[in-house]
């Protein structure tokens, strides 16, 4: 297997200072981004790649997407930053724009993802004692196996990633963690009184782009409503378009009583996150109880209406839709002995390597940015694909041929 790398010395440069300078918190591919435009980005010396990962899924509007770099440079030339301790004329305007967007009477502005999920455990929690009488702290938060919901201290209390737990205890309680798909154990899970919520990925991303069975969610969500739990949808990744429809859970008409969305609310230009509910949740929080200095900027809430906007005058959903099908279709034609499954929804989807170096998928991913495309292994043998939803067919079927092509590598 042929697998080295010669990093220009330019990247180099850039690499060499990440690392004296930088946590080593993440391991990046030896590539130097310094501008993206749609599908592409280039590199320090001016090579052009696709990206297949758009920034875990928050670049789904394509690169710097004209409309929302312009509503950025205006916004940011008359208020950024007011914070919740006054009005602002942004917020409300924001406020109503997203909750009729996604039918829910209220939302709850964060900036991060894992803000976000933050914000729902509370909520969740505060519903439980609140409206279904949950005994003093006795609460309870369903979880899947496998999950991805962030890295605050909080969320990797029931994460079983060791690599996200190592060393970092104690840990918060009150979470059960049950086997993702599985409804006999959902089922199983909600005859304890003290549940408040089933917080869950609609598609595991950072597992490997896991889909679940068709019909999971609506019984979830069904089972959710029986026992009087909530249930609560993480489409940080798979909403806004991701995987063919608006959100993840419109594939089974499934209406989370909380949804949480993040990553691409501002088509990848700052961190916004947003809580969706209903008032009878949404209102047990009081003020003074919970907030952020950011949440519900100026800045944020003009970004967060044009991403939305964008999302649906350029019908993001439906193109994900058709070139995800596509795509799908096309990796199935590649005649080689190391492609193990290929799965996804829409342009979320992920290729399983199957290969006796444990390298195999990283070594895939140098080749192909060799090759002029941009993807990062997730959990060893997994690589997710997933471009922004602006792709062409032309331009798919360019990225179908460097994949292909790619593969050989681990003969
Ligand atoms: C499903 C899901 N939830 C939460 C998060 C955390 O979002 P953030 O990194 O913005 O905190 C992610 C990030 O990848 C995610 O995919």
């Amino acid at each position: 297997m042929h697998t080295s790398v010669i990093i220009p010395e330019k990247s180099k440069h850039f690499i060499d200072l990440e690392e004296r300078y930088n946590a080593h918190n993440y391991a990046s591919l030896p590539v130097v981004l310094t501008k993206g435009k749609g599908v592409h980005v280039w590199d320090v010396d001016g090579k052009k790649y696709y990206d297949f990962l758009s920034a875990y899924s928050a670049v789904n509007q394509g690169h710097c997407h004209p409309k929302i770099t312009e509503t950025l440079i205006e916004q940011s030339q008359k208020l950024t930053l007011s914070s919740r301790a006054f009005y602002n004329d942004a917020l409300g305007e924001y406020a109503a724009f997203i909750t009729k967007y996604f039918g829910y009477d209220k939302v709850l502005p964060m900036n991060t993802g894992v803000e976000a999920v933050e914000t729902a455990i509370k909520l969740c929690r505060k519903w439980g004692y609140e409206k279904k009488g949950i005994e003093k702290n006795k609460a309870k938060i369903i979880v899947c196996e496998n999950n991805f919901h962030g890295r605050t201290t909080g969320v990797i209390s029931f994460s079983t990633d060791p690599s996200a737990k190592k060393n970092y205890g104690p840990f918060a309680t009150g979470f059960e963690i049950i086997p993702f798909n599985d409804l006999s154990a959902l089922a199983k899970a909600l005859t304890d009184k003290n549940v408040a919520g089933f917080l869950v990925e609609p598609i595991q991303g950072e597992a490997g782009v896991i889909v679940p069975e068709s019909g999971y969610l609506t019984k979830a969500k069904q089972y959710c409503t029986d026992a009087n739990v909530l249930f609560i949808a993480d489409e940080i990744q798979t909403g806004l378009c991701r995987t063919g429809k608006m959100l993840c859970c419109d594939h089974e008409n499934v209406w989370p009583d909380i949804l949480i969305l993040g990553k691409a609310l501002s088509g990848g230009t700052l961190p916004v996150s947003a809580v969706l509910a209903d008032d009878e949740i949404m209102l047990t929080i009081q003020p003074g109880e919970h907030g952020s200095t950011y949440g519900g900027n100026p800045l944020a809430c003009k970004v967060a209406i044009t991403a939305l906007k964008v999302l649906q005058e350029e019908k993001m959903a439906e193109n994900s839709e058709v070139m995800g099908n596509i795509f799908r279709q096309e990796l199935k034609k590649i005649n080689s002995s190391h492609i193990a499954s290929i799965r996804g929804k829409g342009l979320f989807n992920a290729l399983e390597i199957k290969h006796t170096d444990k390298e195999a998928a990283w070594k895939l991913c140098l080749e192909l940015k060799e090759n002029g495309l941009l993807a990062k292994p997730t959990h060893g043998d997994k690589i997710r694909f997933a471009p922004p939803l602006i792709i062409n067919k032309e331009q798919l079927m360019e990225c179908v041929e460097i994949i292909s092509k790619s593969i050989d590598v681990l003969d």
